[in-house]
């Protein structure tokens, strides 16, 4: 069982993060947002009284300098001192959405999920088809139903009409035939330009608007949603998609034994103890983004655990200038 006390030090390992890549808001260089993001993660996360292993990362040893799969993070790693660490697991996106940190675009955010060895699947780095439902949704809809089916029932569980549905969806060509049948449907859709994850989570919380994610997007990103439904109660069917050459191998040297598996959350994410931690970077339906005062900054995140099961919005205010930042502080 994970120390609860450790989504704190993960809290400020996601907060250093979105500090790091918010400063790059708006330049058009998202490789230089997800580089700062990255090297901000790096850093903190070697302050975390773990013996930690990046399970899904930055990609492979040999493409990614920093937080690359299997890469070994945590107090343990760096001063190894007789004194035993738990072993976590960790999956990594320091910057979600680094097209949208790049053009200040809404709901980019840094974040991470943690688990007790063996708690994350280890995801190859390809697409994976999606359909992510709030708790009231969750029983009643299939992956491989048709759209129309899976939105009836959705709005059957929530009390509403179809036509009073969000559906959010990645605004990419592949996705043209399953728009069309969401059209058809009557139900509203919110095409996004990125940020899946972030769509996942808004999905399974009551009042955000939005009713569920359907679409292709990123297997990561897949397992850091899943870890998110876990806490929420909420859940992703998943199924990897083989999209281009090498990706049936990679999925293979996984340990994927077969492609037409459809995962749910406790496939992806089936640890017992899960410590899931977000910081919102640009502004976002649930996390405001990263806010520079001159003598601070304000971050807004989202830190939530299995065990003790709990949520929590949690408000920071990083002090660089102490003297006069009372008369900075406001709701
Ligand atoms: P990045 O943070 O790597 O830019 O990914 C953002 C994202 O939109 C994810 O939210 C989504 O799962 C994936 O990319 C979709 O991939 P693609 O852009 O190739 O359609």
């Amino acid at each position: 069982m994970l120390d609860s006390d450790l989504s704190l030090d993960f809290l400020r390992v996601v907060e250093q993060a979105a500090i790091a890549c918010a400063t790059t808001m708006g330049q058009g260089d998202r490789h230089k947002s997800d580089a700062v993001a990255v090297e901000a993660m790096r850093k903190e996360m070697d302050s975390v009284p773990i013996d930690g292993t990046i399970v899904i990362g930055e990609g492979e040893r040999d493409e990614a300098p920093m937080l690359y799969i299997g890469e070994k993070v945590g107090t343990a790693n760096k001063a190894p001192n007789g004194r035993s660490y738990p072993e976590v697991d960790i999956a990594v996106d320091p910057l979600e959405g680094t097209n949208l940190c790049a053009t200040g675009a809404a709901n980019a955010i840094a974040v991470l999920a943690a688990s007790e060895s063996g708690g994350l699947l280890h995801a190859p780095d390809m697409y994976m088809e999606k359909l992510v439902v709030g708790p009231s949704s969750r029983d009643v809809v299939d992956l491989d139903a048709p759209v129309r089916f899976n939105l009836r029932a959705i709005a059957q569980s929530l009390g509403r009409r179809v036509e009073d549905l969000v559906v959010i969806v990645l605004d990419r060509p592949r996705h043209e035939k399953l728009i069309a049948e969401i059209r058809a449907t009557g139900a509203r859709i919110r095409l996004i330009g990125d940020g899946d994850l972030s769509a996942g989570i808004a999905a399974a919380v009551v009042g955000s608007g939005v009713h569920a994610v359907m679409g292709t997007g990123g297997a990561p990103e897949g397992v850091l949603t899943a870890a998110a439904m876990r806490c929420l109660n909420g859940e992703i069917f998943a199924r990897l998609v083989v999209a281009k050459p090498g990706d049936e191998e990679r999925a293979k040297a996984m340990g994927v034994k077969d492609l037409r598996t459809i995962y749910r959350s406790k496939d992806l994410a089936p640890g017992k103890s899960i410590i899931f931690a977000a910081t919102g970077v640009t502004e976002g339906s649930l996390m405001k983004g990263v806010r520079f005062f001159g003598d601070g900054t304000r971050t807004t995140s989202l830190v939530m655990q299995t065990n003790p099961h709990r949520i929590r919005f949690i408000d920071s205010i990083h002090v660089s200038d102490s003297s006069n930042i009372g008369a900075k502080i406001r709701f």
